[in-house]
């Protein structure tokens, strides 16, 4: 024993084993501890698969979108020879994040490559669903990752994420929009993510391992702010051409907005080969729950008609006062029965609660 630890201990400190100079004490697998890169649970695997699916799309979407469109039409939405190069480069990356998601998973076990059904007809409609697409990424791992089983794994997804949040913001500078609106990045759960993957992947092979997550009613908001219409290109703040930043002070929504919704009923076959039931196992739809930055808002869900309905976005700020507001970027809403206490380590409790959704809405 050394003698400073002798010494706390007779002092009633405590016991302050320190395992190396300058190394405090505390943390996990400090100590060279062999990494499991292995899902240690089901909830490990599916979580990880459902990322790896992610990564799929991506792959092929960054492919499909320099393929698509001429090179006129590219030039035409602002967006260069180099600007062409970062999206085939963003390619590359996700052909290494899916061969690390592969490699632990399994290569047996792993999900392979589907084929995908796209919902735009423009660049800078692709643009969009681009920065769309990698917010539900990005926000799907961060939802489960302090939730798996193998930190190892953990942490090399969290490696590859930290990629695609740089993608997600290169979109939104490709689309004109402020890069990066918030404080904070949210979480969704696998879930959530899952319902928002579905409709795009039309069909898997058959040895794909069934994703086990739920598919909730999808919900659509009718009157989403559009990012990809063109503004006044001369007016400081209403600017929408690529660049690193514009200050959009002419924002595409605010506080008190009415927001108009409308959501299908349980039961629709959705996601790869159709394969997939939406089920919802909460009750008579009361909220509007608002994902965003930390926080979870509620506001009432108004004028409900069979299913449709209207709310007003919710203000506040992420810890009070002049601080970030909450409601900003690319975030999601979702038709709940209940208004709940969720924190960013419990949001799956909200998974019982959906109605529908939820949907990204475009709020800045
Ligand atoms: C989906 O359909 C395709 C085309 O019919 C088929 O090859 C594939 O095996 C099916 N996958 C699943 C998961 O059923
Ligand atoms: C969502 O609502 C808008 C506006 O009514 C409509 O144009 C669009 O087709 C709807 N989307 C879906 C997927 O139903
Ligand atoms: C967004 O605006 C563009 C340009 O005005 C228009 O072409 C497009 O149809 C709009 N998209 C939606 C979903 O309303
Ligand atoms: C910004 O563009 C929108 C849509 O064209 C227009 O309604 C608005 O007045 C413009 N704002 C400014 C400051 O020019
Ligand atoms: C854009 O804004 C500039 C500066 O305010 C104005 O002179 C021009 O007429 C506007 N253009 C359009 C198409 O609204
Ligand atoms: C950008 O927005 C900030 C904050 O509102 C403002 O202080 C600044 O003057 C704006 N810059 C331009 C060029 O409009
Ligand atoms: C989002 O942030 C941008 C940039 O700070 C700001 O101009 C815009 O007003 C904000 N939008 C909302 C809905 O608060
Ligand atoms: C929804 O899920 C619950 C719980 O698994 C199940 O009892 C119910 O039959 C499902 N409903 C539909 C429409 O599939
Ligand atoms: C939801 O509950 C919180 C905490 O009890 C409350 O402050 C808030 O007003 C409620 N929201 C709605 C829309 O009822
Ligand atoms: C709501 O649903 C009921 C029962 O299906 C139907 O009779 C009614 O017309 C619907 N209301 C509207 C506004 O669609
Ligand atoms: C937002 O979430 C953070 C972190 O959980 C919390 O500290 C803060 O109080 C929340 N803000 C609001 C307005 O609820
Ligand atoms: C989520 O966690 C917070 C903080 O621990 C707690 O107050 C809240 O009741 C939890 N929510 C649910 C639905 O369990």
């Amino acid at each position: 024993m050394k003698i400073t630890t002798f010494i706390s201990s007779l002092l009633g400190l405590g016991v302050l084993v320190s395992a190396a100079p300058y190394t405090p004490s505390g943390g996990l697998g400090t100590n060279s501890t062999p990494p499991v890169y292995q899902p240690l649970s089901d909830f490990d695997f599916q979580s990880i698969n459902l990322a790896l699916n992610q990564e799929w799309i991506e792959l092929d979407l960054f492919h499909y979108g320099l393929a698509r469109f001429s090179v006129a039409e590219f030039e035409a939405a602002g967006l260069n020879a180099e600007d062409r190069f970062l999206i085939e480069f963003m390619a590359d990356q996700e052909v290494g994040h899916a061969q690390l998601l592969t490699n632990i998973l399994g290569p047996e076990r792993a999900a392979k490559q589907c084929t995908y059904r796209y919902p735009f007809q423009t660049v800078r409609e692709f643009v969009d669903f681009c920065q769309k697409l990698t917010r539900f990424g990005e926000s799907g791992v961060y939802g489960f990752l302090e939730h798996l089983d193998s930190r190892a794994s953990a942490q090399l997804l969290l490696q590859s994420i930290t990629t695609e949040a740089r993608q997600q913001m290169i979109f939104r500078q490709f689309e004109g929009l402020f890069p990066m609106p918030v404080w904070f990045e949210a979480g969704i759960t696998q879930s959530m993510a899952w319902t928002l993957l579905a409709p795009y992947i039309v069909s898997c092979p058959a040895s794909n391992p069934k994703i086990e997550w739920q598919n909730f009613p999808a919900l659509n908001i009718t009157n989403n702010p559009n990012a990809t219409a063109y503004f006044n290109l001369s007016v400081i703040g209403n600017e929408t051409t690529p660049a690193i930043t514009h200050n959009r002070s002419e924002p595409l929504s605010y506080p008190g907005r009415e927001v108009f919704f409308t959501w299908e009923t349980p039961g629709k076959q959705v996601g790869y080969n159709n394969s997939f039931t939406t089920n919802t196992t909460a009750g008579d739809p009361k909220f509007v729950a608002w994902i965003s930055q930390l926080n979870t808002t509620f506001t009432e869900l108004m004028d409900i008609n069979n299913q449709s309905g209207k709310t007003y976005q919710p203000g506040g700020t992420v810890f009070g006062g002049n601080s970030s507001p909450i409601v900003n970027g690319t975030m999601f809403v979702a038709i709940t029965d209940a208004n709940l206490t969720i924190t960013p380590a419990n949001i799956s409790m909200l998974n019982s609660h959906i109605v529908a959704g939820p949907a990204l809405y475009q709020s800045g």
